[in-house]
């Protein structure tokens, strides 16, 4: 393989150059705000090496990345009784249907649509306060993240919950089918907080590192989570992690992934890399139209796939 570091300029000069950079999120207006020439890739290897370019260090919303590690959390917690709450299936839905929820009688098909992560909030707060579980998902972030100024930006949760009136329909209606214990707002403010959570792309590749290296924060790396958790959060973000647009991501990128409409992308090779990818514009479908670009070519560049035996 050329070496990574010259791949990711490339990459990162080759998105530079893009003219069709899809259209940032306007629906919380402050994420309208955001300038959609960014563009940051960190890559980190098993080494401890990290090969990165662009805005690498500049903060995002993290949005329904955060859904990774509030699963892990929830998985932690609760162990397989979150699958009687939740379903491990694609919706083919756009994120915030709620078409789907009525059909299936408020049970959520997968923990990454926004019903699904709502109930795994509902989880996480365990009868107590959205205040101290927001508190368990930032302290884990800044381990993992190795970054203690991990934080929720505070202007961004406001402006999401200001505008959640739909997220507060598919809570309702999961509280009306007795899918969430907690009240609809306390689910609400833990999940739109923990969406607003800000990192970068270097920040968001270390935190992923669990994932790539069964649990372990590295290859030689303190235990985050059971190898069996990381393995079962990692196939969720293969088959769900990109909404309706998750066949053609494993389809063009081959590893899991799971996006925000932060224009963030978490994406893991297992047993090689933990990659976090940004720019702020979206395709059709809510996911990064460069981020999911750059990964397409860092994947053709590095062979990298869970589908190959060559990775
Ligand atoms: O609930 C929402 O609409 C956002 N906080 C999260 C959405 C999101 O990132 C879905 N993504 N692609």
């Amino acid at each position: 393989m050329t070496d990574l570091q010259e791949i990711v300029d490339a990459i990162a000069a080759s998105c530079s150059r893009e003219v069709d950079r899809g259209a940032v999120a306007r629906y919380i207006p402050q994420l309208a705000h955001v300038d959609p020439m960014q563009f940051g890739i960190a890559v980190v290897t098993g080494t401890g090496e990290e090969f990165v370019a662009g805005d690498c260090d500049v903060g995002f919303s993290i949005q329904s990345v955060s859904k990774v590690f509030t699963l892990t959390l929830a998985l932690q917690k609760v162990g397989d009784a979150l699958w009687d709450r939740v379903g491990r299936e694609p919706s083919g839905d756009p994120f915030n249907s709620i078409v789907q929820l009525e059909h299936e009688a408020g049970l959520p098909r997968n923990p990454f649509i926004n019903a699904g992560a709502i109930v795994i909030a509902d989880v996480l707060l365990a009868g107590g306060t959205p205040a101290a579980a927001l508190d368990e998902v930032v302290t884990l972030l800044r381990q993992i993240g190795e970054d203690s100024s991990i934080a929720v930006d505070g202007a961004v949760a406001k402006s999401e919950i200001a505008h959640g009136a739909r997220n507060m329909a598919l809570a309702s209606f999961m509280k009306a089918y007795g899918n969430l214990k907690n009240e609809p707002v306390e689910a609400l403010q833990l999940y739109s907080n923990a969406c607003a959570i800000a990192m970068s792309c270097r920040q968001l590749a270390r935190a992923g590192r669990y994932l790539a290296w069964d649990g372990h924060n590295g290859p030689k790396g303190p235990v985050v989570t059971s190898s069996e958790t990381a393995r079962r959060v990692n196939s969720l973000m293969l088959t769900c992690g990109h909404y309706d647009g998750s066949g053609e991501f494993a389809y063009s990128v081959g590893i899991p992934g799971k996006s925000g409409v932060g224009g963030g992308i978490l994406a893991i090779v297992p047993g090689i890399a933990s990659i976090g990818c940004w720019s702020p514009g979206l395709n059709a479908v809510g996911n990064s139209m460069l981020a999911t670009k750059a990964l397409e070519l860092l994947a053709a560049r590095t062979g990298w796939s869970v589908f190959s035996g060559q990775s």
